[in-house]
This record gives C-alpha cells, structure tokens and sequence, in this order.
C-alpha cells in the first residue's frame, strides 16, 4: 500500500516533503532531475491540481531492501522463490480505491500528469501500472508502461514487450479490444512483481505480488471490465485498447536521457476512473534511477543464467547502465575458461545486455574502484576480450539504432589460476582496527 510505504519511507528519514506549490509542468521533473532522482518525494501542492504527487519513492538499493523485507543478500533467493512459488490473491467486495467510482464524463486531465521534458509530445503517466489477463491463461500481467495523455478519455499506450503486443494483436485479429486497467500508486511488491519477465515464467503476477508480500494481494473487481485491481490502490483507470486504430506517439524523453522516437501506436480509451478519497498521484522520473526494480529482476534471471554454468557468488546490473545495459558478475574461478563460460551466459541471458564484466569472488563488484582495479591488473585485451558484433540490442540505446544492431562485448577480469604474482596484499589484523580509537 503506497501511503504506509510513504510513512515507513517518512519514519527512516528518507522522504523529502514540500510544501511549496511546483508547475506539474518541468519544474516538478527538474526537482526530481537535481536530486539525481534518489530522494524519494512528496509534493504537497501542485499548480492548478488539487491532489499530491510523490515520485522516486523506489529508487535506492537498500530502501527498497528495507520495504520489501529481504537483504541484499538473500535478494535474488527471495525473489526467485515467490516467482517458483507463487501464492493465491484474495478477491474482496470493497476497497478503498472504491472511494470514488466515475463512469460518465470521464476527464483524466484532472490528475497531475508531470510534462517532463522540453521536446516531449504532451503530459504522460510514467508510474502507471498496466493490468491485463492473459487471452489465453486468464493469468495477470502488470508492466509500467507509459502512457501518452491525448484527450480527456485518450491515452496511447507504447509497448515493447512482445508478450502483450502480441495479446493485442490477437484480440485485433477479432476485431475485438483488449481490456486494460492502470494503476496509479502502488508498493513494493507490486512493483518487483510487475517487473518479473513473463514470456520466462509465464506466471500470474498477482501471485508473485501475494509470495512477495507474505500475505495474499487484496483486490476488487473493476466496474467495466473482467479485471482485477489492488483494493487500495490510490487511483485506478479502467479501459480498452482499441483495435484497429493508432495514434502517433512522443517524442517522449525516455530510460537513458535521450528522446525516443514518434511513432504509431495503439491508444487506450478510458471507460471509468476508480479513486480513492484525496488520493496521492504517483510518478516515475522517466529516466535511469526509477528502474531499480527492473534491474532488480534482471540480476535475478543473470544469476541463475550464470549458476548453471560456472560458481557465480553475486551479480550486479548498473544504474548508469540503465539498469540493463552493463553488468558485473563476481565468480569462484575453479578452472580456467570459467570467465569466458560466464560471458557467454551473461550474454545469452539479458538480450539488452551490451557489455559484462566478470570477476573474482574477492572483488566487490559494487564497488566501481575495486571493479576497475580488477580491469586494470587482470585483464589484457588480446586474450581476455570477448566481442561479437551486430546482435539485438536496444531502441532505448541511440548508438543501436543508427544501425539496428548493437556489439557485445565482455571482459574477462579474472586471475589466471595458481600464479602467486596476483596474491593481494594483507594486513593481518585490519579487521580488527575502529579508528574511532585512535581519532
Ligand atoms: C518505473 C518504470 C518505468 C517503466 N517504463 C516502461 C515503459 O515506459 N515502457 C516499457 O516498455 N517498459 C517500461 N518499464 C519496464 C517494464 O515495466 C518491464 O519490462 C515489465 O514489467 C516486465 O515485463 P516484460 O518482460 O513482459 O516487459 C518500466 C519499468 C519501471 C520500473
């Protein structure tokens, strides 16, 4: 639920709270961009709307450790066994988000959509939680995706997984619409379980929520559609993607700072707005920090990728790499070729994935200094470098799409096995030294 989590994120002092009035219009944005987008915050007035907006809330490693109840250590063992083991939800009459129930003269204009950057094409709901029941399995599918806001009942919709495009394909083929529901504020679990990759799994994401959390996810059936939303979710749009039709789409500043293309796409027609009384608007800086979550799971899927071939110890998908292009991965040498076997299952395991790192056990490869330091005394390029050029990559990666291609490459910064010269110096007794004795 997003208003405990904004008290628990208030009680371990990490929320920024304003109460100075912001334009929902580049000055919110350019708050959240000044602070790196790592301080979660609420902004208690917005020009012109009548609710608050919070943003960035699920930005930093180890709040969002705090909030969801693992630690960095049994992170991926806690997260792979809700996805193994997923739990029921339970479905209740009434919810909070029931508060208010709108079905005629619906206006989404009067919710506080940010207008992030100079170029973009109009407002967008960048935290917005697309709901959908598989065609075929009935199962769950929640993903963020962002949405374009075109008219008073008028979204479009961009997306690049080829999982529900092609739901919606199938449902065009009929001529029929694919029923959607967006949620707006949403907590942890929700979240990590949204970004669980579907076309792996093939779960019932509601299910993962429920394992996640510990208790079943509570939802309530929408007004207008055969959907299932959180009972307290603060605002909830219920819609159809609209078959047969498109609507041109951004530019729209997106994952790594540029802008993305304008393009085509499917739009969404709003049929009701289900909301909570004064509800909390949320967003997402739609660029780097919002994406832990996502990067998250993509540490999930390496480590296993990588468990099967060599002794992998952790695993490490980087903010600056959008949380998909780069990764470093830290291993337990026990033969030589190792390195290269965990760069080609790197590579293999996240088609994003452009460059990995992989490196001993004794490097912390959250650490940039220890990584690079691993970089610069175990590598050598003509023997240590693994490139393979023009494979898939990423639309969201500029250089890729001047070409359609992106290169891999991997690094294998790794010790050659049983060679003294690479022993690391050690002070016997360091562990042991508080310099708040001596200082
Ligand atoms: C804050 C946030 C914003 C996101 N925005 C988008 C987006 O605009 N478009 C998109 O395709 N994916 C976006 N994602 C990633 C998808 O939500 C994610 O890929 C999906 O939930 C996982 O399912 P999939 O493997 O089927 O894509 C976003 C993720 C986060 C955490």
């Amino acid at each position: 639920m997003l208003r405990f989590e904004l008290e628990r994120l208030r009680q371990m002092g990490l929320l920024l709270e304003t109460d100075v009035e912001v334009d929902a219009k580049f000055e919110l944005g350019g708050i959240l961009k000044k602070l790196k987008n790592k301080r979660p915050v609420l902004f208690n007035r917005v020009k012109g709307y009548k609710m608050p907006v919070c943003a960035a809330l699920y930005t930093d490693r180890e709040a969002v450790y705090k909030l969801s109840n693992i630690s960095h250590e049994d992170r991926i063992y806690k997260l792979m066994d809700a996805i193994a083991n997923p739990k029921p939800f339970k479905v209740v009459d009434r919810g909070p988000v029931m508060e208010n129930i709108i079905t005629g003269n619906i206006d989404i204009r009067k919710f506080p959509h940010p207008y992030f950057h100079e170029k973009d094409s109009s407002t967008y709901i960048t935290a917005g939680m697309l709901v959908v029941k598989d065609i075929k399995t009935g199962r769950r599918y929640t993903s963020i995706r962002r949405f374009q806001v075109i008219d008073r009942n008028k979204i479009s919709a961009l997306i690049a997984s080829p999982y529900l495009i092609n739901q919606f394909l199938e449902m065009e083929k009929m001529n029929r619409p694919l029923e959607v529901a967006i949620v707006i504020g949403y907590d942890v679990p929700f979240l990590l379980a949204s970004q669980v990759s579907s076309e792996l799994y093939g779960v019932d994401k509601y299910e993962i929520d429920s394992a996640l959390r510990g208790e079943p996810l509570e939802v309530v059936k929408c007004k207008t559609i055969d959907l299932e939303v959180p009972a307290h979710a603060e605002i909830v749009l219920e819609g159809v993607m609209v078959p047969n039709k498109r609507e041109m789409e951004g530019p729209f500043g997106e994952l790594m700072g540029y802008y993305g293309e304008q393009k085509m796409h499917p739009y969404i027609e709003i049929k009701a707005i289900m909301h909570r009384n004064n509800p909390i608007y949320q967003a997402a800086f739609p660029c780097r920090e919002e994406h832990l979550a996502n990067g998250l799971l993509r540490e999930v899927e390496l480590y296993y990728a990588l468990k099967r071939l060599v002794d992998v110890k952790d695993v490490h998908v980087t903010l600056s790499g959008g949380y998909r292009f780069h990764a470093i991965a830290s291993i337990n040498k026990k033969q030589e070729g190792d390195g290269k076997t965990a760069i080609i299952g790197a590579l293999s395991s996240i088609k994003d994935l452009k460059h990995v790192v992989i490196v001993d056990d004794d490097i912390d490869i959250f650490d940039n200094e220890d990584v690079e330091l691993a970089i610069a005394t175990r590598f050598q390029s003509s023997r240590d470098l693994v490139l393979i050029p023009e494979a898939c990559g990423s639309g969201l990666d500029p250089s890729h799409t001047t070409r359609g291609v992106s290169d891999k490459m991997g690094l294998d910064a790794t010790r050659p096995l049983n060679n003294e010269r690479f022993e690391r110096c050690r002070i016997p007794g360091l562990e042991n030294i508080d310099l708040r004795k001596y200082f």
